[in-house]
């Protein structure tokens, strides 16, 4: 079968990054979460107290980011591709209510913007990729394969999310994750710089009533369909 690029976006916490995991591990394929890029890049901010620097000097923000490399290594013992800053593993920290709070402000930054991508687009995509975001179709890989964006209803993804952070020990109410996720979508959605929109060669996926399992076998279709024509 051919290896294709597979781009999934959509709303806040609709699983983009569950279903891109299973469907990495189904085929063999390389799985980037652009979203801990982003949420890298502010909690660097936020430790180092940079955050003045994000409106007062970009440009130095940016050079400061220059000094730290931001990569992806797979664990093989949870199977998932872990994000590191420079040799620390930061995935607990980026799920943070806190990191959460103030990513979509420095997601709109531009000049942030462009230096991620840059990494994105960096990765060798003769294996086979299934990236997720809010601009993969649009933006990072227009000339994607199949382009997928997935959304839920509000109630559901926030108790998704509500659900998961209680599980990794984070002490959070239902409704702070509610406005977080409502506030992200209308960030992300309104800033000027790669909004998240729903491609014209997007497949919408509605996946309040379906489970991971449901998901992946529908898009599995797609992929087996595309790959062997
Ligand atoms: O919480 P969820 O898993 O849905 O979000 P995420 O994928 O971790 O992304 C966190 C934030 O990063 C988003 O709310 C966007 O502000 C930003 N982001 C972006 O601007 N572009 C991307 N390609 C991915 C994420």
């Amino acid at each position: 079968m051919r290896k294709l690029t597979i781009a999934i976006d959509g709303h806040a916490s609709t699983g983009k990054s569950s279903i891109a995991r299973g469907l990495a591990l189904k085929y063999g394929y390389i799985y980037i979460n652009s979203g801990s890029m982003y949420r890298a890049v502010t909690l660097f901010a936020l430790e180092n107290n940079l955050l003045e620097l994000l409106d007062q000097n970009i440009d130095l923000f940016i050079e400061k980011l220059k000094n730290i490399s931001i990569n992806f290594k797979f664990n093989k013992n949870n199977l998932i591709s872990e994000i590191f800053i420079n040799d620390r593993n930061i995935e607990k920290e980026i799920g943070s209510l806190k990191v959460s709070n103030l990513v979509s402000r420095v997601a709109a930054i531009p000049k942030i913007r462009r230096e991620m991508v840059k990494l994105q687009r960096n990765i060798d995509r003769n294996k086979g990729v299934v990236m997720d975001g809010r601009d993969i179709g649009s933006v990072v890989f227009p000339d994607a394969d199949i382009k997928l964006f997935l959304t839920a209803s509000d109630a559901v993804r926030a108790n998704r999310r509500h659900k998961e952070m209680i599980k990794n020990g984070i002490t959070v109410s239902l409704d702070d994750v509610l406005n977080n996720i409502q506030n992200r979508d209308e960030l992300d959605s309104s800033r000027s710089d790669s909004p998240l929109i729903i491609d014209k060669d997007a497949k919408v996926i509605d996946n309040s009533n379906m489970s991971i399992e449901e998901q992946i076998d529908e898009i599995s279709r797609l992929i087996e369909e595309k790959a062997t024509n």
